[in-house]
C-alpha cells in the first residue's frame, strides 16, 4: 500500500517559493494508494469516482501528472492504480502531492521497486510541476518524509526537534483555491513592488527562524504569537479571505495560542495552536463540522 501524508505549513508559505525558509508538519490523512498490473493505464480515485488515463497533452492536469510520473519508470507492464483520498483538495494541505506521492509509492510496491522517503518525495515533484508551475518542492517532500522540519528550496530537508507535541486544529473555510494563482499573485506583486514584498518576506524569515527555536525549546506561548504575526504578514499580500480571518479570530478567543491561514490561501485552510490536547477539542468544535485534530511530535 503506498501513502502520502498531508502537510500543515506551520508559517513560511509563498516566500519560500522565492528561496525563504519555510517549517511544516506532516499529518496523519493523506492518501492511499494501491498499484497491480492490468489491462491498461489507469488511474482511479476514491471518493470522487474519478478514472484518469495518462494523456501529457490533456486538459484534465491529472491526467497530466499520472502521464509524467509513468513516464519515470523505464520499463513496466500497464498499471492500474486505486487511491483513496483523506484530504479537502485545493485546500493548503498538500492534497496534490500526497496524491503523487502515493501513486509513485504504491507503484515502486508493484514493481518490486525500493526507495528512501526522500528519494521519493524528489520523484513527485514531476507530479506537482503539472499542478502549479513554480512548486518549491515543500508539498511533495513532507507528503513523503513527514515529521517537523525546516525546509528551504534546493537543500535537504531538515527535521526539527519539538521540544513539546503540538496540538493542532485544521479548519476548512469551505471555499477550494488554485495554489497556481495564489503564487502567481504573489509573483506579479514582488515584480510591481519588489522593496515591499521582499521586506514582507524578510519579516516571514524571521519569524521562521523564531518559530525554530520556540519549537526546539517547547515554548508553545512563542510560537502562537508568531504564527498569528505570520498570519498578517500574509494578509498583507492579499491572501488570506473574511472567512479565514474570522476562523482564526474565532479560534483566538476560545483560546487558540495562535492561528493562521495555511498553504496557498485565498480560501482553504487555516489552522490554530491549543495549547492542550483537550482544548484541541474544544477549538475543533468552534472551528466547524469539517476541523480535526492534528497531533504532531518530533
Ligand atoms: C503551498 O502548499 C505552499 C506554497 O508556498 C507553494 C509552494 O511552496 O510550492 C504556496
Amino acid at each position: 500500500m503506498g501513502f502520502g501524508r498531508g502537510k500543515v505549513i506551520l508559517l513560511g508559505e509563498h516566500s519560500v517559493v522565492h528561496g525563504y525558509p519555510a517549517i511544516a508538519v506532516g499529518i496523519e490523512r493523506g492518501v492511499h494508494a494501491q498499484a497491480a498490473p492490468g489491462n491498461r493505464d489507469l488511474l482511479r480515485l476514491d471518493p470522487w469516482a474519478l478514472e484518469i488515463e495518462p494523456d501529457p497533452e490533456a486538459d484534465e492536469p491529472l491526467a497530466r501528472a499520472f502521464a509524467a510520473v509513468l513516464d519515470t519508470y523505464a520499463e513496466r507492464p500497464p498499471l492500474e492504480v486505486d487511491a483513496r483520498v483523506e484530504l479537502p483538495a485545493g485546500a493548503g494541505l498538500g492534497c496534490s502531492a500526497a496524491i503523487g506521492v502515493a501513486v509513485l509509492d504504491a507503484i515502486d510496491g508493484a514493481l518490486g521497486r525500493s526507495r528512501s522517503r526522500e528519494e521519493l518525495g524528489e520523484a513527485a515533484l514531476a507530479w506537482e510541476e503539472v499542478f502549479h508551475g513554480n512548486p518549491s518542492g515543500i508539498d511533495n517532500t513532507m507528503s513523503a518524509v513527514g515529521g517537523v522540519a525546516w525546509f528551504r528550496r534546493g537543500e535537504p530537508l531538515r527535521a526539527l526537534d519539538a521540544n513539546k507535541p503540538l496540538h493542532l486544529v485544521v479548519g476548512f473555510s469551505g471555499v477550494s483555491s488554485s495554489t497556481k494563482e495564489m503564487v502567481s499573485s504573489v509573483r506579479r506583486q514582488l515584480e510591481q513592488d519588489e522593496n515591499r514584498v521582499r521586506q514582507t518576506f524578510d519579516g516571514i524569515e524571521t519569524l521562521v527562524r523564531n518559530a525554530k527555536l520556540a519549537i526546539e525549546a517547547g515554548d508553545l506561548i512563542a510560537l502562537g504569537q508568531l504564527l498569528d504575526l505570520n498570519h498578517t504578514l500574509l494578509s498583507s499580500l492579499m491572501l488570506c479571505t473574511t472567512k479565514l480571518d474570522a476562523m482564526c479570530q474565532a479560534a483566538r478567543a476560545a483560546g487558540a495560542l495562535g492561528a493562521k491561514m495555511t498553504g496557498a490561501g485565498g480560501g482553504g485552510c487555516m489552522f490554530a495552536l491549543a495549547p492542550k490536547r483537550e482544548e484541541a477539542e474544544r477549538l475543533r468544535e468552534v472551528l466547524g463540522d469539517d476541523a480535526f485534530v492534528a497531533e504532531v511530535s518530533a
